[in-house]
């Protein structure tokens, strides 16, 4: 392997970047990291063909290590797709230890009538664009307050969403019990899919509300209007130690399609 060299941007506020080049300048693999409720969540991207893909990610990783230390530090997740023993190898060299695995699930729509039933007669309206912000974010953060990426929002990220060409306030579903927002179910279609498929972006029921239906009524109502919209596939990501979501899903009828992995280093663990 020839020399690898190393180029490194910082993107915005919470965010960091790190390019790796070889001799000709030609891209190897690039790092993403981002800053959300107090913990950098790291992507990187192998260019396909690259050879030595362990010296290349083990150098381009280490790069994004030490550039989150110098923006303030804190955990760090590095999330991959199809971790093989090349990617816990390089893991395990800088410290990091497969610590959380984040579940794609999937389920072909629409909802059956027997499971639909859940949501009958449930009071919906949809998000109001500089009406609901503020509710939102309270009612979601206290939802997630420990999650590491949904967690701690602010105006800022969901403005960044609302600004998104996917963003459609007509997926976005609220439920308010005595005039407070209550729970909510965030869709996205992703029209490039094939078939179309359709997320369940962010779902969340008040702490205050939890264990009376209603995160079970709201994922329906969510899958519901995702078919309304052309959609045929609903998807979703859960943590799958979010045992209460992941038992909510399969008994929706959620299968298993596949599993992210993230290698975390904890500096103050
Ligand atoms: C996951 C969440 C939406 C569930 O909402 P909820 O209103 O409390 O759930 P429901 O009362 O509708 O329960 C539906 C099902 O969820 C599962 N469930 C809910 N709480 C559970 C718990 N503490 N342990 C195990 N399963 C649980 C059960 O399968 C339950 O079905 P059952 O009542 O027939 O046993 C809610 O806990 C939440 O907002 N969590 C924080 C945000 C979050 O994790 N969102 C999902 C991210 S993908």
């Amino acid at each position: 392997m020839r020399s690898i060299d190393i180029e490194r941007r910082v993107d915005g506020e919470d965010a960091l970047v790190v390019c790796a080049r070889d001799d000709d300048g030609n891209l190897l693999a690039k790092a993403h990291a981002e800053r959300g409720n107090e913990t950098w969540s790291v992507r990187v991207d192998l260019e396909p063909g690259v050879h030595d893909r362990r010296a290349v990610l083990s150098t381009v990783v280490a790069a994004a290590l030490d550039m989150t230390e110098s923006h303030g530090g804190g955990p760090v997740h590095w999330w991959s797709d199809d971790a093989g023993a090349t990617e816990r190898a390089v893991a395990a060299e800088h410290g990091l230890r497969e610590e959380r695995q984040l579940f794609q699930m999937r389920r072909p729509l629409p909802v059956e009538p027997e499971l639909a039933a859940a949501a009958e007669g449930l009071a919906l309206r949809t998000f109001v664009v500089g009406q609901d912000e503020d509710a939102w974010l309270r009612v979601n953060n206290r939802a997630f307050a420990m999650h590491p990426e949904q967690g701690a929002w602010d105006e800022h990220d969901i403005a960044e969403r609302e600004a998104e060409p996917w963003f459609d306030p007509h997926g976005f579903l609220l439920h308010d019990i005595d005039g407070e927002l209550a729970a909510f179910c965030w869709t996205k279609v992703h029209p490039d899919h094939a078939p179309p498929m359709g997320e369940i972006f962010v779902i969340a029921v008040d702490p205050a509300f939890h264990g009376r239906g209603l995160g079970r009524a709201m994922t329906v109502a969510g899958l519901q209007s995702l078919h309304q919209r052309g959609v045929g596939l609903g998807m979703l990501y859960v943590d799958a130690a979010n045992v209460a979501a992941v038992s909510l899903y399969y008994d929706l009828g959620f299968t298993l399609h596949h599993v992210q992995r993230a290698f975390v280093l904890d500096p103050a663990a």
